[in-house]
């Protein structure tokens, strides 16, 4: 499933939209909070307030009691083993998971202040608000040019498409590589190439947020550090989440890093992920609070 099917955009939404739920005049709601970490207090606008979240597939629990804040302009790193539902987690942020009929979210997600999950909330504006990148980069069959203009067509936006698409494709740094071959198809690219593709896609719609799922785990070193690279010049702009396995990509990009980790209850018939740690990338990777956390940085545990 990808994030600009005609399932997701299936509907006009007028432009100039900024509140979640479809025709509201609110403007999206502004609201630092405090955040304490490693003893010091700073101001910080919320993007997501998360509230005892739990994930189940068919009443079996995936992850449960989540209890987060992400930030604007920053970047937050999930990391953990495999199974520990980081792409659970992930796909709570803009109710990608309505998407699978056996999962149940629980607690509160409040986006900018609003609850994600009311029941006045259109998925359709979730979407252009909160944009996704997934592992495998998944570009239409069309060409580059009408790839990014999918969005902000089906959405109507305002403005000149020809300008939409370059400055979407300047911000994923890839105009230089694109512009003279933009009515070529994208499956024509290289794989960092589609990537940086999808991502212009996401900016094209002009999202508040953009999740990323492993965005480089199908890239070379050299299509990676390009992504990373884009990534801390995209948070000036956005909000990024990202799930990644690579203690190194979260070190080096993020802000800040949540650990999950899966756990057993007694009978060791069933596990579900929950966060060991959450707190300022620094901290994580230099002085983590709980002793799990640095097993799993040092590579001792995962
Ligand atoms: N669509 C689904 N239906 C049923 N169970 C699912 C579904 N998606 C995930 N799960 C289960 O939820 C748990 C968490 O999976 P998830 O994919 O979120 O983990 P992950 O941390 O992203 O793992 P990985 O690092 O391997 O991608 C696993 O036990 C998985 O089997
Ligand atoms: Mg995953």
């Amino acid at each position: 499933m990808n994030e600009l099917t005609e399932e997701g955009f299936g509907r006009e939404v007028a432009s100039g939209e900024d509140g979640l739920v479809r025709g509201s005049e609110a403007a999206i709601a502004v609201r630092p909070t405090r955040f304490r970490s490693a003893g010091e207090v700073e101001d910080l606008e919320t993007v997501f307030e998360l509230d005892d979240i739990s994930v189940s597939y068919a009443g079996v629990p995936a992850v449960k009691n989540v209890s987060l804040d992400v930030f604007r302009n920053e970047v937050t790193a999930l990391i953990g083993p495999s199974g520990c539902g980081k792409s659970t987690l992930i796909r709570c942020l803009n109710r990608m998971n309505d998407l699978v009929p056996t999962a149940e979210v629980t607690g509160r997600l409040l986006y900018r202040g609003e609850d994600l999950y009311g029941p006045r909330v259109d998925p359709v504006q979730v979407r252009k608000l909160i944009g996704m990148v997934f592992q495998k980069p998944n570009p239409f069959p069309k060409s580059i040019y009408d790839n990014v203009a999918f969005g902000p067509r089906i959405l109507r936006m305002k403005g000149d498409l020809d300008e939409i698409v370059e400055n979407a494709l300047r911000s994923a740094a890839l105009w230089d590589e694109a512009k003279d071959r933009l009515d070529g198809n994208a499956f024509g690219m290289s794989g960092g190439q589609q990537q940086r593709l999808c991502i212009a896609r996401c900016i094209a719609v002009e999202p508040d947020v953009i999740l990323m799922d492993e965005p480089c785990s199908a890239l070379d070193p050299i299509s990676t550090a390009r992504i990373e690279d884009l990534m801390m010049e995209l948070k000036r702009d956005f909000s990024i989440v990202i799930v990644t396995h690579n203690m190194q990509q979260a070190a080096r990009v993020s802000d800040r890093t949540a650990l999950l980790m899966v756990e057993l209850d007694a009978t060791e018939q069933n596990r579900w992920g929950r966060i060991v740690e959450h707190d300022s990338t620094e901290r994580i990777f230099t002085n983590p609070s709980d002793p799990r956390t640095e097993d799993y940085v040092s590579g001792k545990v995962g």
